[in-house]
């Protein structure tokens, strides 16, 4: 990875530095400032990581530029195809794909694991009647430890808690709407795949069985896998760096999905929707809304537009325009904000002012209106997006555990308050 001969001088002070230039598998380089300070005395200083690479790791590559996105070398557009889900959680989080024997071995503790303890059910029914399911789904995930407390070898307690955790957010995630409605919590089937079973634990009940359609598992399936990982954005980076602190990988998770909450993250799917119907409300006026997210004075964005990385098209939102597309046709059903989203991406598509910025519509322009069409709630789009990512959350911290040059991630900051000031007492301040 480093090539002792390429490096990348600094100039500081009359003096000269060189610092390493490391590469990765695909060409990407940086400078390794580890012995920054030390030599220096000088600390970066990049709000919000734009310029920052916090760890090296072989999981997720993804170039936006190029509008690519592989996980363990595996384009997401071959695993959206041909794999299930259960298959490429065990590809992030093991680095290869399972071999029939394994895949059978996940899949049945997947099984034995779905259900949660029984006291776990006072819990959900104390939160009030509108919490938000991110916020239920946060606080289960970390009571998870206090539930199941740790076990006494590691390599068994991260295998046993890794299976337990992934099989149990979808219990946890079905059984939070369900009590939420007051209806009656239903437990999986063992003969369903992963992504049948939560619609199965969601709709069904005593009074009116749930009819399985294909379509609807399918695009439950992709919608997963396109979650699964996606290097370090802001909810991977809240699992290591609260990972790093050693703390449990519940606690790890439960930090990861409070950061995925956030409408400019994992939240947007939800925010998409309520602007969708904003513009059907006030007549179906794009290009108002428009205009909006272009004025500076205005904090309006266009939500499920722009990314951190991709300066391209999102390759996820190519292949879930498609996907809502077939879904809607399958289930015979139009949708009023699918004609408005598509009205909405032409109009800013055309406009120079996201033609200029390199913005582009992502995945969550496109999987709200997915999960309307299969009866999602809106306010848990959020906790479905929760589901797809935790493989990538896990196999990020694995990473990061096992790293041999594990630290605790603490940044450094510019100082820009007062110079040292004396107290004042309380009868002397004006
Ligand atoms: N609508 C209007 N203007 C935008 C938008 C948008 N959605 N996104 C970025 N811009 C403008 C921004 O105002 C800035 O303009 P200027 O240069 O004149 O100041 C320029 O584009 C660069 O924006 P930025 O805020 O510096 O870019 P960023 O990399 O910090 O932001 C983002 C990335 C995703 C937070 C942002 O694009 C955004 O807020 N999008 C809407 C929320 C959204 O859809 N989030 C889901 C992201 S994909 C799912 C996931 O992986 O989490």
């Amino acid at each position: 990875m480093e090539n002792p001969h390429d490096t990348i001088q600094l100039s500081c002070k009359g003096r000269c530095f060189d610092f390493p230039l490391v590469e990765g598998s695909e060409g990407e380089q940086a400078i390794d400032i580890k012995t920054l300070r030390a030599r220096t005395g000088l600390i970066t200083l990049d709000p919000g990581y734009a310029n920052t690479g916090s760890c090296t790791s072989s999981i997720t590559f993804m170039d936006g530029e190029r509008g690519i996105l592989r996980y363990r070398g595996i384009p997401i557009q071959e695993l959206a195809q041909q794999a299930s889900f259960k298959e490429t959680a065990f590809l992030l989080i093991h680095g290869s794909l399972p071999t029939r024997d394994e895949l059978t071995q996940f899949s049945e503790q997947l099984t034995d694991y779905s259900p949660v303890h029984e006291n776990m059910r006072l819990f959900f029914q104390n939160f009030p009647p509108n919490a938000h399911p991110m916020g239920i789904l946060s606080s289960m995930v970390n009571s998870l430890r206090s539930f199941y407390p740790e076990i006494a070898n590691e390599d068994e307690e991260i295998k046993v808690t890794v299976t337990r955790l992934i099989s149990k957010i979808r219990t946890l995630a079905a059984m939070s709407y369900k009590i939420s409605m007051g209806y009656q919590v239903i437990y999986p089937r063992p003969d369903l795949s992963y992504c049948a079973n939560f619609l199965h634990m969601m709709f069904d009940s005593t009074v009116r069985p749930y009819e399985l359609k294909e379509e609807v598992v399918h695009a439950l399936r992709v919608i997963w896998i396109l979650h699964a990982d996606h290097e370090q954005n802001c909810s991977t980076s809240a699992v290591r760096l609260v990972g790093s602190a050693r703390v449990n990988l519940y606690a790890a998770i439960s930090s990861g999905i409070t950061a995925l909450w956030g409408p400019l993250h994992g939240g947007a799917n939800q925010a998409v929707i309520e602007m969708l119907e904003a513009i059907r409300k006030g007549g179906g006026d794009c290009r108002s809304f428009v205009e909006r997210a272009k004025n500076p004075n205005d904090s309006f964005r266009l939500m499920g537009f722009g990314h951190r990385v991709y300066k391209t098209y999102d390759p996820r939102a190519v292949i879930m325009k498609e996907v809502c597309h077939k879904l809607l046709g399958a289930l015979g059903r139009s949708d009023a904000l699918l004609d408005i989203a598509r009205e909405l991406e032409a109009t800013a598509l055309e406009d120079e002012y996201f033609i200029s910025r390199n913005l582009y519509p992502n995945i969550d322009f496109y999987t709200g209106i997915a999960f309307r069409a299969m009866g999602i709630p809106t306010n848990m789009f959020p906790v479905m997006f929760a589901i797809g990512r935790l493989p990538g959350w896990i196999a990020q911290w694995l990473e990061s555990i096992r790293d041999p040059h594990w630290k605790l991630s603490r940044p450094r900051q510019i100082y820009t308050g007062p110079k040292e000031t004396a107290y004042t007492p309380i009868d002397q301040r004006v």
